[in-house]
């Protein structure tokens, strides 16, 4: 067996990376990171095709041939690991910048099957350079316990920003989707089996503009295959940690939402498992 042809390999992502015209989600203007519903596998959006699509016919003969220029979301999703986390270390895309003792990539495997994405780093993380190392952190650490996970193995934890909001407030839209090209390239990057969103910010950054949790939760999402090397991935939305420490009630409702989760990666490694690798006989003539 020889190498892959590598035209022949490319992804729609990276093809319309390659002739300019990615990345889609910027297309829409609050969303960030694109999320089709589950029971619509149609895919890619409408909205995108036809915003491709152009008349060559009707274009002045004198207009200049888009000029593949990188944008920062275009250099941000050629960036490996090293790249990405100099890369925050420095930016300064949005105000939180100002604010932060550092940046805050993220922690844990970079072959993880799951990805746990909350809001941003707060005091402790700001301090430490690693997400979720405060009160809530020890709240989502017992309830990776409570599905037989530690952070670190099999898990990814990441943020939707990577700098510290002051006084810990909730990133305003224009800071979740000024940093949602690292949180593509990481996801990109990691291709999970499974996404957990914990709580609104990480479900806008995903899901966009995408209404209430309570109504998120429960529901099934799955992150585009266009952007992630053509794995679907499944989504799970669910209450972000610091809320549990405050609503106990919910924390039932989080542990139904961890179950489906855990579910669903069952699900996710046994259709692989399903898909032989290399035909088990020999190819027919
Ligand atoms: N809350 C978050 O959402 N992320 C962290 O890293 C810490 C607290
Ligand atoms: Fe850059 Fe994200 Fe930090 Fe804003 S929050 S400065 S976009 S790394």
């Amino acid at each position: 067996m020889t190498g892959n042809p590598p035209a022949a390999r490319l992804t729609r992502a990276e093809l319309l990376r390659e002739i300019g015209l990615s990345p889609l989600w910027q297309l829409r203007p609050q969303l960030t990171v694109a999320v089709t519903r589950q029971v619509t596998p149609a895919r890619p959006p409408a909205e995108s095709i036809s915003e491709e699509r152009e008349d060559p016919a009707r274009r002045p003969p004198s207009a200049p041939v888009a000029a593949p220029t990188a944008s920062r979301p275009e250099a941000i999703a050629r960036m490996g690991w090293d790249e990405l986390r100099q890369s925050v270390a420095g930016c300064s895309a949005c105000a939180l910048c100002q604010g932060r003792k550092q940046a805050v990539l993220g922690v844990g495997d970079t072959s993880a099957d799951w990805l746990f994405i909350g809001e941003g780093p707060g005091a402790e993380e700001d301090a430490r350079g690693e997400p979720f190392v405060g009160p809530a952190g020890k709240l989502l650490d017992a309830m990776l316990a409570a599905i037989d996970l530690r952070r670190g193995e099999d898990v990814y934890i990441a943020n939707a920003v990577k700098c510290r909001p002051p006084n810990n407030r909730t990133p305003e839209v224009a800071e979740i989707s000024a940093c949602a090209p690292y949180l593509k390239r990481q996801i990109a990057l990691l291709q999970p089996r499974l996404i957990v969103l914990l709580g609104r910010a990480a479900a806008h950054a995903v899901l966009g503009n995408a209404g209430p949790l309570g109504a998120l939760r429960g529901k099934p999402f799955e992150y585009p295959a266009s952007e992630c090397n053509e794995r679907r991935i499944p989504v799970v939305v669910t209450y972000h940690p610091a809320y549990l420490l405050r609503t106990l009630p919910d924390k039932a409702k989080a542990w139904e939402d961890l179950c489906r989760a855990r579910a669903l990666m069952r699900m996710a490694k046994a259709s692989t498992a399903a898909i032989p690798v290399a035909p088990p006989g020999p190819l027919a003539p």
